[in-house]
């Protein structure tokens, strides 16, 4: 399904959910049954839940109710979910918040979602199952407020999401990173890192951004880097849906002049520069290292005080 051919505003469209995405939220509930969308929008995780069972699609802005009408395959009801709840007890529930200003500033408290899923949480935990997408930013705190159980999930390589799953159901606790592929899905329990490293060995491996944002970057039995929070060391290419690797060239501080000795010593040029916690400005610092060569990506990242360079190549 392409939702540029449902109806819709660019508003509704760029709050609409990814189809995929979507897909995955339906086969959560279990199949065939009723799932009540408490805010509908253009009705992207609506058509899945429909496609797996069937939907009621309640949505209170009349513009945006219009698409929903048009779009959903189902009931569709314009009302305030806040309201809807007060009188109705539905036994699979979804909800996906507003979660911009009307200055289009990004929302990651929760209070100030709309709706805002702490007013409605005795209708989240008495469903039997309920879900309600959330900023990846939103605190831990306030995520597991509403959840029993909190998935980050990424798609092509972008924690686009945090999902709250509560209700009576019999559901696995705690915080999970799940991956999406078009026709796969990799989940991973939240597991801490113990071990740490200054410098990587043969490979840098990076993790993907939601096994990061889910703290399940201890699954991988490799030390991290330095305060990288997403940097791994490895001596052999690992091959993970959730890992990239990168063959190390060099590894050294954060010196321009020595860097670009290195650089003209090996024959590389710098093509990207990719960090965590190193705070550098890219464009700056690829102007100041500029050789001639074939392309390496600098990766910088702290080790306490200090910020540390490495020329590697993706393997
Ligand atoms: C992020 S969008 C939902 C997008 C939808 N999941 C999709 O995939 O197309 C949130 C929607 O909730 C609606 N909304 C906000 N507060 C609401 C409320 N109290 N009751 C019902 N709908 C509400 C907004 O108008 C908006 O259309």
């Amino acid at each position: 399904m392409n939702p540029k051919s449902l109806s819709h505003n660019r508003e509704a469209l760029e709050q609409s959910t990814h189809p995929r995405i979507a897909r995955y939220h339906a086969s959560r509930f279990p199949a065939g049954v009723e799932v009540l969308d408490g805010t509908a929008g253009m009705g992207v995780d609506a058509i899945a839940f429909a496609e797996r069972g069937s939907v009621v699609a309640v949505e209170n802005d009349p513009v945006k109710f219009e698409f929903t009408r048009q779009n959903v395959p189902g009931k569709a009801l314009l009302a305030n979910i806040t309201e809807y709840l007060a009188e109705h007890s539905p036994e699979y529930l979804w909800l996906d918040p507003g979660r911009r200003t009307d200055q289009g500033r990004r929302i990651t408290k929760l209070s100030e979602y709309q709706p805002s899923p702490l007013e409605l949480r005795e209708s989240l935990q008495n469903a039997r199952l309920s879900g309600v997408k959330c900023s990846p930013i939103t605190s831990d705190e306030e995520l597991e407020s509403i959840g029993r159980r909190v998935e980050f999930v990424s798609y092509d390589r972008e924690c686009r999401e945090a999902v709250c799953w509560n209700g009576r159901s019999e559901i696995e606790e705690g915080f999970f990173a799940v991956l999406l592929t078009e026709t796969e899905e990799h989940v991973l329990p939240r597991r801490e890192l113990e071990e740490f490293v200054d410098f990587p060995s043969e490979y840098l491996v990076e993790a993907d951004p939601a096994a990061i944002r889910a703290h399940c970057l201890g699954n991988f039995g490799l030390p991290g880097i330095g305060d990288s929070n997403g940097y791994l060391s490895s001596w052999e290419k690992v091959e993970s849906p959730w890992l990239r690797n990168y063959k190390v060239h060099h590894v050294g501080s954060a010196d321009i002049k020595r860097t670009r000795a290195v650089l003209r010593e090996k024959g590389f040029r710098v093509f990207e520069v990719k960090q965590k916690g190193a705070n550098l400005e890219p464009t700056k610092v690829m102007r100041e290292l500029k050789t001639d060569g074939d392309p390496v990506s600098l990766i910088a990242y702290r080790v306490g005080k200090s910020v540390k360079f490495i020329l590697a190549s993706a393997a």
